[in-house]
């Protein structure tokens, strides 16, 4: 038979070590952030219904979850707050004492290496649940950014090493730069939410955190998943203003926002997998419908793929765990 021309792609596809050479993408432990919640009130450790294996945890036991996580080897934590009292300017987010700040304070005397960031918002500390403070039935921007500022600058002052606002105010990166400046703390790198979409995918989250905005939705500040060139605008601005890593959230349904916003920006880039994400892989491995391993592995990759230089997601210490069993068998 003679030869037909055509290219054979398969050459190098024949063995698992050959895959292995010529695999352009790698995950790590290095690339994760886990996100982790704590809580003011109450002793139990409580699971979150619609994110199986994902916990709130008070502050007496936050260390058992944190040793588990600096054991696996990944770098970084994010916390997100859940605090005993709510009132309409989220006063309990910038509390020397509010739970973030002690919970900082717990992790860091424990583990001085890890890295904690600290989530800087407003939605779990006010009474209405919005990201910023309200005056009549509207969400004003300039007079949200002063809070924002001294959250910031209380989360430094506890011992975080990064802080992530992810309220969508304009301004947010320059106002907390200048509150972080001023009070000495202009070492302190600031991870900004700079790409956030008003998403369906957040529903568990606000279930876990106790978020929901108690009327309206937030689509005054978050964005519509319908545009690409305004998250351009919005990483430009936040880049202007002194951002040092930017977010782009969610993933799943954004990895061509997180291409564009990588090769545009050139900073670290953040792929934030989000609860919903997170949700729907559980379910379905719940239901014997998927399997879990091999569909996160490959969601994580491909965000990597897209571009994104860090993960935060909920799966990192499963994660962790598979790619450790699979440098022990060999990998596929
Ligand atoms: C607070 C905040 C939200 C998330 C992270 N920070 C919820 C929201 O904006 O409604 C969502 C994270 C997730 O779904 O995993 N602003």
């Amino acid at each position: 038979m003679t030869k037909l021309d055509f290219d054979r792609h398969r050459r190098l596809r024949q063995s698992a070590t050959m895959r292995r050479m010529v695999r352009e993408t790698q995950l790590s432990q290095d690339d994760f952030i886990y996100p982790m919640f704590v809580k003011e009130t109450g002793s139990e450790i409580t699971e979150i219904s619609s994110m199986p294996g994902v916990f709130q945890w008070p502050l007496h036991n936050v260390l058992e979850e944190v040793k588990e996580v600096v054991e696996l080897g990944i770098p970084s934590i994010i916390l997100f707050g859940l605090p005993a009292e709510k009132d309409a300017v989220g006063s309990s987010a910038f509390h020397d004492h509010g739970i973030v700040q002690e919970a900082t304070r717990v992790i860091k005397e424990a583990y001085p290496d890890l890295t904690v960031i600290a989530d800087t918002c407003l939605c779990q500390f006010t009474d209405h649940g919005h990201c910023g403070v309200i005056q009549d039935n509207d969400i004003v921007n300039d007079a949200s950014l002063d809070i924002l500022a001294q959250t910031a600058v209380s989360q430094a002052k506890a011992g975080a090493d990064i802080i992530a606002p992810s309220n969508m105010m304009d301004g947010f990166v320059t106002a907390i730069r200048h509150g972080l400046d001023e009070a000495g703390f202009e070492h302190i790198p600031i991870m900004a939410y700079s790409v956030k979409y008003a998403s369906a995918f957040y529903g568990p989250f606000r279930d876990a955190a106790h978020g929901a905005p108690s009327f309206g939705d937030r689509k005054t500040y978050q964005m519509d998943p319908a545009n690409r060139e305004e998250a351009l605008r919005e990483a430009q601005s936040d880049l202007n203003e002194g951002a040092d890593f930017l977010i782009v959230k969610p993933a799943l349904s954004y990895l061509d926002i997180i291409r564009e916003v990588k090769d545009y920006s050139g900073v670290p880039l953040v792929a934030y997998n989000v609860s919903g994400e997170y949700a729907m892989v559980k379910a379905a491995a719940l239901n014997g419908w998927i399997n879990e391993r091999e569909a996160v592995l490959e969601k994580l990759i491909s965000m990597k793929r897209a571009g994104a230089d860090l993960i935060l997601t909920y799966h990192a210490k499963d994660a962790v765990k598979w790619m450790n069993e699979a440098t022990r068998k060999g990998a596929e």
